[in-house]
């Protein structure tokens, strides 16, 4: 294994309980390779913000070990702080500060030498170069939001956490942090992000996770994710009400619903044969006329939701 391979960040039997003995955390284990992006899902007090906290050195561990490009957060913690860039959930940005010095102030926490280049590349990637010397606490929420992500990325960190990125900003925003997403990851930036929006994760990310009471009950490639959960309806309204399945149509464990008027047929949706073509002749056959079809697909968000309820 060349060290390309190895996952830039190893989360291994990582708890966390709180100080009222509260457990966030449950034995979790995660590793994310270079490059990937990773949307970790979950309902509110699940545990993400945790996660992201210990990460980043913001919240202790109780147990487990963490190591960011093979440091340790907690014997390195200078060496993967400045690895990682950290957009937080709160806007903290009632600054009188301005753009620019914010951000060269920031990196320079870092111990990164000063780069004004680096940081007008930032500012423009961000649509923030015209702002550049307005105090933040001037800016409008998605602009500040813009701000925390140059924040974030001043010291040139590899691996990137945005925490509820696009909470509360408009559709156009959206788009563009879901650009600057790409941009960052095919400069081979790791991005993890948490959010609540499912259409989000289902358009940006490699990975999706799901946390639910401190524990990742899922993580799996999206697209394996969508293919393997992801079921297709075909919804048949019948002329004539069926009191029951003919036998000679078994194989295609169909299901009757409306009181006998409407036929189901559930199949896979990354299937490249569906069976519809042979279901039809053997409906002919059978003598059972519809007067009309609709197909339906299981969303990301159905998916979501059906694991959440599950595990509760
Ligand atoms: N400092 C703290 N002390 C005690 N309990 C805490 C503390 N911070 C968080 N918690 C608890 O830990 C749990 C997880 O919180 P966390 O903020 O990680 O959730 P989250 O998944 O980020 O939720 P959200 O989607 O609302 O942001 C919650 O029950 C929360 O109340
Ligand atoms: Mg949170």
């Amino acid at each position: 294994m060349n060290s390309d391979e190895k996952p830039i960040l190893r989360i291994k039997g990582l708890n966390k309980f709180y100080s009222g003995g509260f457990q966030a955390l449950k034995d979790i284990n995660l590793d994310i390779n270079k490059g990937e992006i990773v949307a970790l899902l979950g309902p509110n007090g699940a545990g993400k913000t945790t996660l992201i906290s210990v990460v980043c050195g913001i919240v202790n561990p109780s147990s487990g070990t963490v190591t960011v490009d093979g440091n340790d957060i907690i014997k390195d913690f200078r060496k993967t702080r400045s690895i990682i860039g950290l957009v937080p959930q709160e806007l903290t940005t009632d600054s009188f500060e301005t753009v620019f010095s914010t951000l060269a102030f920031s990196r320079g926490l870092f111990g990164k030498p000063p780069s004004p280049t680096y940081i007008e590349k930032v500012l423009r990637s961000l649509s923030l170069w015209d702002k550049k010397d307005d105090m933040i606490m001037t800016l409008s929420g998605g602009m500040k939001r813009r701000v925390l992500i140059a924040k974030a990325l001043s010291h040139e960190p590899t691996v990137l956490f945005l925490d509820e990125p696009t909470a509360g900003v408009d559709v156009n925003l959206r788009k563009d942090m879901w650009e600057i997403v790409r941009e960052l990851k095919a400069e081979g930036v790791t991005i993890i992000l948490t959010t609540h929006y499912i259409e989000e994760a289902e358009e940006i990310a490699d990975r999706v996770g799901v946390i639910n009471n401190g524990e990742i009950i899922l993580m799996e490639d999206k697209d394996k994710l969508m293919a393997k959960l992801g079921k297709k309806q075909l919804i048949l309204d019948l002329c004539d009400q069926l009191s029951a399945v003919p036998q000679s149509m078994a194989d295609y464990k169909l299901e009757l619903s409306d009181n006998g008027m409407q036929l189901v047929y559930t199949f896979t949706a990354q299937g490249d044969r569906t069976g519809i073509t042979a279901l039809m002749d053997d409906l002919k056959l059978a003598g059972i006329a519809f007067r009309d079809l609709n197909t339906t697909q299981s969303s990301l968000e159905e998916i979501f939701v059906n694991l959440v309820e599950e595990s509760s």
